[in-house]
């Protein structure tokens, strides 16, 4: 199967050097010297390829989505920091009947501690005497902060029922790939839930699943709907 990478920075790299284990053939590297404001997404440049995988920047994700929705080409978002746009790029992959796939964080650990505090979340939702703090982690090169997968479990922990204030805070050092924690106090005790990335490798190892699984498909899917069927 042909792969297109839009974006070529340290996700690019990897996901360049993992895909003929998925199967892949990186057929076609988009970066900001070919593809400024999404100048080499068009037909001609995606003849035969089978899925794209866009790991690039905030600024340039929505744009680059929004024209391989345009010319039906399934994607794999990878970028973080757009989400305030997730119903435009929807829209735009539904109404041209294409696909993507999209998650602020493809570990597939991630997915399931986001699972584990789901349910951390709905059990005490109705124990008040329980306050909850989330914190993560990342290199110091991380242009947004909160991170997305922040963003989102806090999100799913409030659509499981929490809804008093979980105060968020974030760190931004060194070379960390990335640590998110969550936890919830109370007088008697503390419950600490945590996650450490050990390198971007699980990322890009989840992008690659993922884009084996979107190809050939229609619809938008957030990425725990294609590991937890
Ligand atoms: N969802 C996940 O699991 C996950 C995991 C890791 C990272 N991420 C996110 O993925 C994104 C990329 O991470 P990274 O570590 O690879 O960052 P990076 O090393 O900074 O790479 C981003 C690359 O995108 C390029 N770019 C800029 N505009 C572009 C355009 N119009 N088309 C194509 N490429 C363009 C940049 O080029 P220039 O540097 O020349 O501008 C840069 O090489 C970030 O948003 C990060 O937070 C998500």
């Amino acid at each position: 199967m042909k792969l297109a990478l839009a974006g070529y920075g340290k996700m690019g790299r990897m996901l360049e050097q993992l895909a003929p284990e998925y199967g892949f053939d990186v057929a076609l590297i988009l970066d900001v010297h070919n593809n400024a404001g999404g100048e080499g997404i068009h037909k001609a440049n995606f003849q035969g390829i089978d899925a794209a995988i866009e790991f690039s920047t905030p600024e340039a994700a929505v744009a680059n989505a929004t024209r391989l929705a345009a010319i039906q080409v399934p994607v794999v978002i990878g970028t973080t920091g757009w989400l305030q746009h997730l119903d435009a790029v929807r829209i735009a992959v539904e109404s041209n009947d294409s696909a993507a796939v999209w998650s602020p964080n493809y570990s597939v650990g991630v997915n399931v501690f986001s699972r584990l505090l789901r349910e951390a979340a709905r059990l005490l939702a109705n124990q008040p005497e329980y306050g909850a703090w989330a914190w993560e982690i990342h290199h110091d090169t991380k242009k947004d902060a909160p991170s997305g997968t922040m963003l989102k479990l806090v999100e799913d922990m409030k659509h499981a029922g929490y809804s008093r204030t979980i105060d968020i805070s974030s760190n931004r050092a060194g070379r960390v790939p990335g640590t998110h924690e969550v936890g919830f106090d109370s007088a008697a005790d503390t419950i600490t839930l945590r996650h450490t990335a050990r390198s971007r490798e699980g990322f890009a190892r989840g992008a690659l699943q993922a884009a084996r699984w979107i190809a050939g498909k229609k619809g938008f899917y957030e990425f725990s709907e294609t590991l937890f069927q």
